[in-house]
């Protein structure tokens, strides 16, 4: 087969690898790619939101199918023109990736069938908003409604803090923005392969997406991440697929725009009770890293068979194992950062059915990769044990020789806290 893979992150340097293990791959192009994938496949410079150019392009070099990393293309229709032109895409349409691109859209999914989450009120003007977190309970969640890709989000412990976020939001124009109530409890990050309303879960991960130790200061991308999550136990699996999963997918296909594709379910636990914060319409960033890590090569016969529709006879075999990547970023971030920097030891590092330095903002100049990204590296390692698996990852983080790098050390905390 031939398969593009469209991204050029962590995320789809971890799917490459997957797929490349799996014989029926033939022929893999990543467009755009990163130095690490230029090193396993092909990269092609593409314009990855532009349909219908893909759609003739992957005619041409007879693509078997598609393989969709990011939410922007999906949100920009990409695989409703591929479908249209008859290449088999893994990732939902615009419509259906509305579960990520809007969040008042899947707030409205979530009341119509009672699925439990964070009650809300939208707002597209400063004052009313202003007034409404007056006597809101805190803390208060104030987001963007819409993809801000991670950092539109404000957990405001005071009310000056809220305002504050509010203020920031509605100095753009025509901001829509969300206020919700505050959810404790534990996240963890599902992940679901859908076809309509087949429903196949494909395991869990967590993420930490603070940038300082012990889950403190400004919220990334995502520091580092590990999978199964030990907080998503069997029971609150199941009761996540039946109360929040199941119910929304079969009003999406009521509402005549099913989901097909990798349904990113970010879940809060608070005694054994999932609750909705939101859904993506892709893998999570560094979550994939370790859920490919773990899959290997069936990989793609999952995503071919959610592609095809043919989900109700899949199965997901996984081994008793643990992943664990650990980001390294470039100091400052997520704030303003230094680009360029000459990055060295990565010739040196292990790579194996169990080791691997995915790379994510990262290019080649003249023969040396260099960073170009704020998240750069995903040190990805598994293990029989969690600690195994975070010793090996911690191993080649160390063997990394990057002047401006940073990352955080404790990695999988509460889970090898339990
Ligand atoms: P989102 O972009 O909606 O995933 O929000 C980013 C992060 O903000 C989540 O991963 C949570 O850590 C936090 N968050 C969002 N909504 C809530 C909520 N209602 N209650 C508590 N934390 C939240
Ligand atoms: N790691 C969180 C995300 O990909 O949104």
């Amino acid at each position: 087969m031939n398969i593009l893979i469209l991204g050029s992150g962590g995320r789809e340097h971890a799917l490459a690898w997957a797929v490349l293990q799996n014989p029926k791959c033939d022929r893999l192009i990543v467009a755009p790619g990163n130095a690490g994938i230029a090193e396993i496949a092909e990269c092609a410079e593409l314009d990855i939101l532009d349909g219908a150019a893909l759609a003739d392009w992957a005619c041409e070099e007879s693509v078997d199918i598609v393989i969709v990393g990011p939410e922007a293309p999906l949100a920009a229709g990409v695989a409703d023109a591929l479908t249209e032109a008859g290449i088999a895409v893994f990732g939902p349409s615009a419509a259906a990736a509305r579960l990520e691109a809007s969040k008042a859209f899947t707030k409205e999914i979530c009341a119509a069938v009672g699925a439990p989450t964070a009650a809300y009120a939208r707002f597209d003007a400063l004052a009313p908003a202003l007034a409404h977190v007056a006597d809101h309970p805190l803390p208060v969640v104030v987001k963007a409604d819409g993809l801000a890709a991670g950092k539109g989000v404000t957990v405001a412990e005071t009310r000056d803090e809220a305002k504050a976020a509010l203020r920031a939001l509605f100095a753009e124009p025509g901001a829509e923005v969300v206020i919700e109530a505050f959810l404790a409890g534990e996240e963890a990050s599902f992940f679901c392969l859908v076809d309509g309303e087949t429903v196949l879960p494909l395991g869990s991960a967590q993420d930490h997406k603070r940038i300082g130790e012990g889950d403190t200061g400004p919220n990334t991308g995502g520091m580092g991440a590990y999978s199964p999550a030990p907080v998503m136990t069997a029971e609150v699996e199941r009761r996540a697929l039946d109360e929040i999963v199941r119910p929304t997918m079969a009003e999406m296909v009521r509402r005549g725009t099913p989901f097909r594709g990798v349904l990113f379910v970010g879940l809060m636990i608070e005694d054994g009770a999932p609750a909705l914060v939101e859904y993506n319409v892709r893998f999570g960033d560094p979550e994939c890293q370790c859920l490919m890590m773990r899959l290997g090569g069936q990989a793609l016969d999952l995503m071919l068979a959610c592609a095809e529709g043919r989900l109700a006879e899949a199965r997901v075999n996984w081994a008793d194992d643990h992943a664990v990547c650990v980001v390294m970023a470039a100091r400052g971030y997520p704030g303003p950062y230094a680009k360029g920097g000459e990055i060295g030891g990565l010739d040196a590092l292990p790579r194996d059915s169990r080791r691997m330095a995915f790379h994510a903002g990262t290019a080649l100049r003249d023969g040396r990769v260099v960073a170009t990204g704020g998240r750069v590296l995903g040190l990805t390692a598994r293990g029989a044990t969690l600690a195994e698996a975070r010793d090996a990852a911690y191993a080649m983080a160390d063997a990394v020789d990057w002047p401006d790098g940073i990352m955080r050390r404790d990695i999988g905390w509460r889970a090898l806290g339990r």
